[in-house]
């Protein structure tokens, strides 16, 4: 169970309609998706990963944004032994990046799981095309094609097309979750799983935090709200576990690409303590005060809770509202009440500020002024 350190004002009238609202919303899939999981799905994704891991020593993971975010944080935080080893590609247009890849990837025997839900975006689709090319080379065109998996769109797109010409082995983005929120869909399950992350268990506290972390979600939604009320504008999410700075990018992913519309929003910043108290922590004690800080409060070990806790104590006194939101553990569990309880505040709160959560017409924007320039 997520615990906080603060009570807000929350209006349970407005809460309630809001709930109802997200639980009914064509971009609502995810809030019921631990509970109701499709145990059909569970068990593809779990063979597929077998038959990546007892093939392949590596899975090169391209996608970008929502598609890659939500299961590197996880994979990195956690560091499972047991699994295949995961190399990203198709998050940059960096062709640095993209040869980098290729080089790690070597000679090693390897599979791909392609991820775009539109099947459109430029990033993972030229990532993807090198790395194809790469892997018919090695294993000729019926074998590669049996190596690759994509997770895309039901029936559309040119991922989706490919993909049914070529006979790959496809997993489904719902229609009704986006990608910031679909680290539970296959979309995160099938690398996670193959990286060696329990997935049940992941489920299995995701589902926890539906049930028992729902009013702690809706009051650090409210808490957002009343701080950025009062001209707080920058939110900086803060850990002080080094593994963990993925999950601060998929945070801020999903509270940028959630609220950041209409000129509202809160910026989503991160830190990594104690590395950062040595550059930012100036800032962050004596600066301009239009921030305040969330503290992702991880299991840790004896030193590193000492640096908790003076942060707390300095950063008070330096006048910045800090909220702490304590993990129950570090582990499988833990990381699936965190994703369930973040995805829920997050929609909560863009709601709070009058904007729809679930659309990110802003990326749309650069995608196609992107597409008519390459
Ligand atoms: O959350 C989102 O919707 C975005 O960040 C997308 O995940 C990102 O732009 C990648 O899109 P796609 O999965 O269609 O390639």
């Amino acid at each position: 169970m997520i615990k906080i350190n603060f009570d807000s004002k929350v209006d349970t009238t407005k809460a309630t309609a809001i709930l109802k609202e997200i639980a009914k919303d064509r971009m609502g899939g995810w809030f019921n998706l631990p509970r109701k999981y499709d145990m059909g799905e569970l068990m593809r994704i779990k063979e597929a990963a077998q038959k990546i891991r007892d093939e392949s020593e590596v899975l090169v993971c391209i996608g970008i944004g929502g598609s890659y975010l939500g299961h590197r944080a996880v994979i990195e935080a956690l560091r499972p032994k047991s699994g295949t080893r995961i190399i990203y590609a198709g998050n940059s247009l960096s062709r640095r990046e993209l040869d980098h890849a290729l080089k790690l990837v070597g000679d090693h025997d390897f599979s791909i799981n392609v991820i775009s839900k539109s099947g459109t975006t430029l990033e993972p689709a030229l990532a993807f095309g090198e790395f194809r090319k790469k892997l018919i080379e090695k294993y000729g065109e019926e074998e590669a094609y049996q190596r690759i998996y994509a997770t895309t769109d039901k029936k559309q797109g040119a991922l989706h097309d490919e993909a049914v010409a070529c006979g790959y082995t496809r997993f489904v983005v719902p229609d009704n979750i986006g990608g910031r929120y679909s680290v539970l869909t296959a979309v995160g399950m099938l690398p996670m799983a193959v990286a060696g992350v329990d997935i049940d268990k992941l489920l299995e506290g995701a589902a926890d935090a539906a049930s028992e972390s729902v009013e702690a979600a809706v009051n650090y939604a409210f808490m957002r709200y009343e701080l950025g009320a009062k001209g707080y504008d920058t939110e900086v999410f803060a850990s002080f576990e080094p593994c963990t700075a993925y999950f601060n990018e998929w945070l801020k992913q999903l509270f940028g690409e959630s609220e950041g519309k209409d000129k509202q929003g809160v910026w989503p910043a991160s830190v990594v303590y104690s590395t950062d108290l040595h550059s930012l922590g100036q800032f962050m004690q004596d600066g301009r005060r239009n921030l305040w800080e969330t503290i992702i409060d991880y299991p840790t070990d004896e030193t590193n809770a000492k640096v908790v806790q003076a942060v707390k104590i300095a950063h008070l006194q330096g006048g910045i509202p800090v909220l702490d939101i304590a993990v129950s553990s570090f582990d499988e569990k833990g990381f699936g009440e965190l994703i369930y309880f973040f995805e829920l505040a997050c929609a909560v709160s863009a709601k709070l500020f009058g904007v729809n959560p679930f659309d990110q017409p802003g990326v749309e924007a650069y995608k196609n002024e992107l597409r008519k320039l390459i």
